[in-house]
């Protein structure tokens, strides 16, 4: 993990549940497709990984009550300490690369049957060799979830936000490409949220940089997309947009 891309979730971890917790609901029904998308139940071993504050994992934990706890795993301190310190989380100070070499192992050494990355496949530098070592952990009922956005973003960003994001993104044929040659059976769902957010409020989420792109721009270039995005949505007090998402899913093959 880059220096920059460390400091910018340490700068954001305490408030990044505020951020996203205005509308529970969307939370509820984004910890519910991972359930459904991956088929959870409570005799499967799993793992987050960049669980980030645990804002979806709690709902997840929530959801199917598994029988182990979820393994909850991110390497920036500060987003790991806004964990729940409950019965069902376990946390784990540890980037998926580490994870992926053997360099960390899984505690007690027990295969896993699910994996979910939610929006951190992008921070991977090696997604091939990373993803390819995650498969190795899988139990042979194992599954992996990669949830990402797509490279062209409907957040009503500013212009130079949405190509440096283009610029950074991953494509999800990329993710099913690499699943499918580490032997995987993959499938892609897209799946949309609505969102509903005061102009106010979302002005506050790109002043607090709520998408790690947005730590690529200096505070002078954050204020003047600010403006920009102020002339825009002069006349809207609410802003409306739907939230794109890939679930690019691969399944461990009966044997
Ligand atoms: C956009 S946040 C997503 C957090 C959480 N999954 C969610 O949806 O709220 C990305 C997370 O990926 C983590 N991350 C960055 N590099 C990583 C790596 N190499 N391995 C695992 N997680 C990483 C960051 O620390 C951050 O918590």
């Amino acid at each position: 993990m880059s220096d920059r891309i460390a400091e910018h979730y340490e700068s954001v971890a305490a408030g990044y549940d505020d951020q996203w917790d205005y509308d529970p609901e969307y939370v509820r029904g984004f910890a519910q497709a991972i359930v459904g998308a991956l088929r959870l139940g409570g005799s499967d071993a799993i793992a987050d990984i960049g669980c980030g504050t645990g804002l979806y994992t709690r709902r997840l934990c929530e959801e199917v009550r598994p029988e182990r706890p979820v393994l909850c795993v991110d390497p920036v301190p500060a987003m790991l300490d806004q964990l729940p310190r409950v019965p069902g989380l376990r946390p784990l100070l540890a980037g998926a690369e580490d994870l992926a070499s053997g360099r960390v192992g899984l505690p007690d050494g027990v295969p896993l049957d699910a994996i979910v990355l939610k929006e951190s496949i992008h921070h991977l530098a090696d997604r091939r060799a990373t993803l390819q070592g995650l498969v190795g952990l899988l139990s042979r009922h194992g599954r992996l979830l990669v949830v990402m956005l797509p490279r062209t973003l409907h957040h009503p960003l500013f212009q130079d936000a949405h190509e440096r994001f283009r610029e950074l993104q991953p494509e999800p044929q990329e993710i099913v490409d690499v699943l499918a040659e580490a032997g995987l059976r993959t499938s892609v769902n897209h799946r949309t949220f609505h969102t509903t957010i005061d102009r106010e409020r979302y002005v506050h989420l790109l002043e607090s940089r709520y998408l790690s792109v947005l730590g690529e721009f200096s505070e002078d270039e954050l204020q003047a997309g600010i403006a920009q995005f102020r002339h825009a949505y002069r006349d809207e007090p609410v802003i409306r947009f739907d939230d794109h998402f890939a679930f690019v899913t691969g399944w461990v093959r009966p044997r």
